[in-house]
């Protein structure tokens, strides 16, 4: 009998990487839609690095998943049973049905995808989430223009590589840091980056007054840490850093030191603001719009690093986002 495969969070992590015993895998009936319900067979789980923050008690941006609950997250998968009058059998959907094999939805916040433009499992990736974020983060936030010289860090990730072809497509140069010889190759010789930085290769200072002779006019911050540090000097008068993300902290396990160099903000007259995605949630079309043409146009390149095992390997796969050992965007078969 097919059976709904579910984590569902037991316990909150101590600080560090995630436990196993955070969560219990076990089998579920498989759940019935009511009426004006349908229900989702999940083929791709997200896998973001938000999640690590997402099971945590504390203040942010989304209240923490409860004790007992499916763990959050986003999947792509069709749907196989409906009794809700826009959503039929075989549609390709994106929503926010957790970490299980089969999910019932409303339909809130669920959006419909077009195999044609991509491929299921892109749509939570360059075309989902990731994407809208180095989208809105980078035309937005950074309000990068044409001559800007932008420095992105977690280059070859799921966003980073995004900001960096995007910031190509309009005509700023672009600098990724990345960790590793082999993904700052791959950021110039497959994504077009003018320039790539190797954190683990130490000076990351020379290395990146090489990358940028010009200074730096956007940093999209995806790490923080030493990395930010390294970056501020490195501004140009009136600059702007996007603060999406600051992974070098998700899993310290002590409170990491504050920005050394801080006082550039003030000296250079900086523009420094975090953002979350759902900031700009209702330009969502206009940014797909835009997103799905490059795509299409051959001019945007998706880097999917989907990985087996179903749900029981979601621990395991998760951690490889805070330890480097992702290559792409990261999601888990189901
Ligand atoms: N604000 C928002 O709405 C929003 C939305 C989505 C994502 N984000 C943020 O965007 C960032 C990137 O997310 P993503 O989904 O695209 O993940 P990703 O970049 O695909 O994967 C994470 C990467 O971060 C790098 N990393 C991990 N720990 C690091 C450390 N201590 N120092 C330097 N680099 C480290 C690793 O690359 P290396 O091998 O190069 O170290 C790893 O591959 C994260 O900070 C995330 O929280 C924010």
């Amino acid at each position: 009998m097919t059976m709904n495969r579910v984590a569902r969070l037991v316990k909150r992590p101590a600080p560090g990487l995630v436990t196993p015993e955070c969560f219990e895998i076990a089998d579920e009936a498989v759940p019935e839609p009511g009426d004006g319900e349908f229900r989702v067979r999940a083929e791709y789980v997200s896998l973001d690095p938000a999640m690590r923050g997402w099971i945590n008690e504390g203040k942010s941006y989304v209240p923490p998943v409860s004790l007992g609950e499916v763990m959050r997250a986003f999947s792509a998968g069709t749907v196989e049973a409906s009794r809700h009058p826009d959503f039929k059998e075989g549609d390709q959907v994106v929503g926010l049905f957790g970490v299980q094999t089969h999910a019932i939805s409303d339909g809130t916040r669920v959006q419909k995808v077009d195999p044609e433009i991509a491929p299921l499992q892109s749509w939570i990736g360059g075309l989902g989430m990731p994407g809208l974020t180095a989208y809105f983060g980078l035309l937005r936030v950074g309000a990068a223009k044409e001559g800007d010289t932008v420095v992105v860090s977690a280059a070859s990730g799921a966003v980073g590589s995004l900001v960096g072809q995007i910031a190509k497509l309009k005509g700023c140069r672009a600098v990724g840091i990345a960790g590793g010889p082999e993904k700052c190759r791959a950021l110039i010789e497959e994504d077009g980056f003018d320039a790539a930085v190797d954190y683990k290769a130490g000076d990351l200072g020379a290395q990146l007054d090489a990358a940028c002779p010009n200074g730096i006019d956007v940093d999209f911050e995806n790490v923080g840490g030493d990395i930010l540090d390294a970056i501020l000097p490195r501004m140009n008068p009136f600059g702007r850093i996007a603060v999406c993300g600051l992974i070098s902290a998700y899993t310290a396990t002590s409170l990491p030191p504050g920005p050394k160099n801080i006082r550039f903000v003030l000296t250079m007259r900086l523009k420094m603001q975090g953002f979350i995605v759902f900031d700009f949630a209702e330009d969502n079309a206009t940014a797909l719009a835009d997103l799905g043409q490059w795509v299409k146009a051959g001019k945007l390149r998706l880097r999917e690093d989907v990985r087996e095992g179903g749900v029981d390997a979601f621990v395991d796969t998760l951690n490889l986002l805070y330890t480097g050992g992702n290559f792409g965007k990261l999601s888990l078969k189901v």
